[in-house]
């Protein structure tokens, strides 16, 4: 009798285990994708030409309450910090290729995107959620009251991690992350107008305000926002 149950015992015992591993792995699996949101895939053609967009291009800060689209949101990114080859390389140029700009969406009116902070990630083109509710008006604050901060669908934010430059070439780094931002706005600026959006560049905010209302690391420096709403 004894001999038996230790036999069912020896049976059962690894097959509870490794249930129990596979419970563990799908629970992390989940969790990890329910913090990962996919972008859909940007297009790479479109309906103007880059001379009509640049001709075109102006800085808009009224907007109407109409939300703009996932995929408006997905383009605007992947034209800001979009991975566009194999080795890496993207759609702006970066000294060294050492990226040093982290890309941040305060989102407020955003077809099928809960309102919120996201990191967007370069690899695999997806939004991380940073935090909860719309803080649209919360930036606004930070940056001198300026209204289309607060009536715009969302508002990109570069931030520098300006040791990923400086480390190679020194304080002349920081300007090169400065020149970099500069790059990644005027794709962003090109690819609204394509996109039939309006944007406006704010530079004028208090950093370290911004630096805690999106939670930045400490390594990360707010540089320039980036206002986008439909017009
Ligand atoms: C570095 C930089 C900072 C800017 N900061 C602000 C800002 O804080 N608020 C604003 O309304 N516009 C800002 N602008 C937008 C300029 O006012 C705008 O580009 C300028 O008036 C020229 O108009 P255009 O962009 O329509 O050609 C900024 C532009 C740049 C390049």
């Amino acid at each position: 009798m004894i001999r038996i149950a230790i036999c069912i015992a020896l049976i059962l015992i690894p097959v509870l285990i490794t249930g129990a591993c596979i419970d563990k792995g799908e629970t992390e699996q989940n969790t990890r994708q329910e913090g990962e949101i996919m972008l859909p895939e940007p297009r790479t053609a479109g309906e103007i030409s880059i001379e009509e967009a640049m001709l075109h291009r102006r800085s808009v800060r009224r907007y109407t309450k109409e939300a703009i689209t996932l995929n408006d949101l997905s383009q605007l990114l992947w034209a800001a910090q979009g991975i566009t080859s194999e080795e890496g390389f993207r759609t702006a140029p970066s000294a060294g290729a050492l990226y040093p700009l982290e890309v941040y969406v305060v989102a407020g009116n955003v077809d099928g995107l809960s309102d919120g902070v996201y990191r967007y990630r370069a690899e695999g083109h997806t939004l991380q959620r940073i935090r909860d509710g719309d803080l649209r008006k919360n930036l606004s604050e930070c940056a001198l009251k300026q209204t289309q901060i607060t009536d715009a669908a969302v508002d990109i934010v570069f931030a520098a991690v300006f040791k990923r430059t400086t480390t190679k070439y020194g304080e002349r780094g920081v300007g090169y992350a400065y020149i970099e931002a500069g790059h990644a706005a005027q794709n962003v600026y090109l690819q609204a107008e394509a996109s039939g959006l309006g944007v406006c560049a704010v530079g004028a905010f208090y950093e370290q305000e911004v630096s805690e209302l999106l939670a930045l690391s400490h390594d990360e420096t707010p540089i320039y926002i980036l206002t986008v709403g439909n017009v």
